[in-house]
């Protein structure tokens, strides 16, 4: 198995620290493979984050790539803006081809269908993503079909699986996400797509070692990183606690 990826969720971080933790992490014996930068709008989900402007200082400050996990309403009309930005992996949510599908107390709501005119959006972010220069990536929330991904496995990079429902850190993994994982990693191999398998949400050293044996590729960690005295040390341990299932 190859090895598996750590993209610390910055949500966690103090932002009056960011800069100095971020400079910690990437000096560490084993650095951070991305930086997770999550983007919420206030109205796809209840809370309000990073817009282009942070991420386009943090592109110019780090080395580390930057993946950026958009929770927002319209991409059509802001995907440019994080292409610009600098994100190295642009992920889009499915549920949002869907505008009356989640909202400030939707955004548990899952789809158990595609309809055309999502199909058609979601294609279209994608396409706009990977001729922008970035990697694209697609999620769905916890409540939402994951055979939903299917028509769109052989144009992405990467699948996002949200953990918990998306919107804040510090949650617990929903336990649910393990069965999932391996539905879509299933998927993804009959498919002959090699694509990264994110997992998002209550990620730790309990959680992280099945979420890999479940399929998991690249593991984001926000509360269990940014929120303990040592991010450097939780780090390693997090690494730590997958080195079995790498091996
Ligand atoms: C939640 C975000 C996550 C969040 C994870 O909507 O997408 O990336 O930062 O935080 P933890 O790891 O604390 O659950
Ligand atoms: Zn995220």
């Amino acid at each position: 198995m190859s090895k598996v990826l750590i993209a610390p969720s910055i949500l966690s971080a103090n932002p009056l620290n960011l800069e100095r933790d971020i400079e910690l992490l990437e000096q560490a014996d084993d650095p951070p493979d991305w930086l997770h930068i999550d983007v919420m709008d206030g109205h796809f989900v209840p809370n309000l984050t990073m817009g282009p402007p942070f991420i386009a200082a943090l592109k110019k400050r780090v080395k580390t790539p930057l993946d950026v996990h958009l929770m927002i309403d319209n991409p059509d009309s802001q995907l440019d803006w994080y292409l610009e930005a600098g994100a190295d992996y642009l992920t889009v949510h499915i549920e949002a081809a869907y505008p009356q599908s989640h909202g400030s107390k939707g955004a548990s709501a899952g789809i158990g269908a595609l309809s055309a005119r999502a199909q058609e959006r979601l294609d279209f972010w994608l396409r706009r993503i990977r001729a922008g220069g970035a990697k694209p990536g697609l999620s769905l929330n916890p409540g939402s079909d994951v055979t939903l991904l299917t028509p769109f496995l052989g144009s992405l990079n990467l699948v996002l699986v949200m953990s918990v429902h998306p919107g804040f850190g510090g949650q617990s993994f929903l336990d649910d996400s393990l069965e999932r994982l391996a539905q879509i990693a299933a998927c993804a191999t009959a498919c002959g797509s090699d694509l990264l398998l994110e997992i998002d949400g209550g990620i730790n050293t309990q959680t992280a070692p099945a979420a890999v044996a479940h399929g998991a590729n690249v593991l984001v960690a926000g509360h269990a990183i940014f929120s303990q005295p040592d991010p450097q040390k939780a780090l390693a341990n997090l690494r730590a606690s997958v080195a079995c299932a790498e091996a």
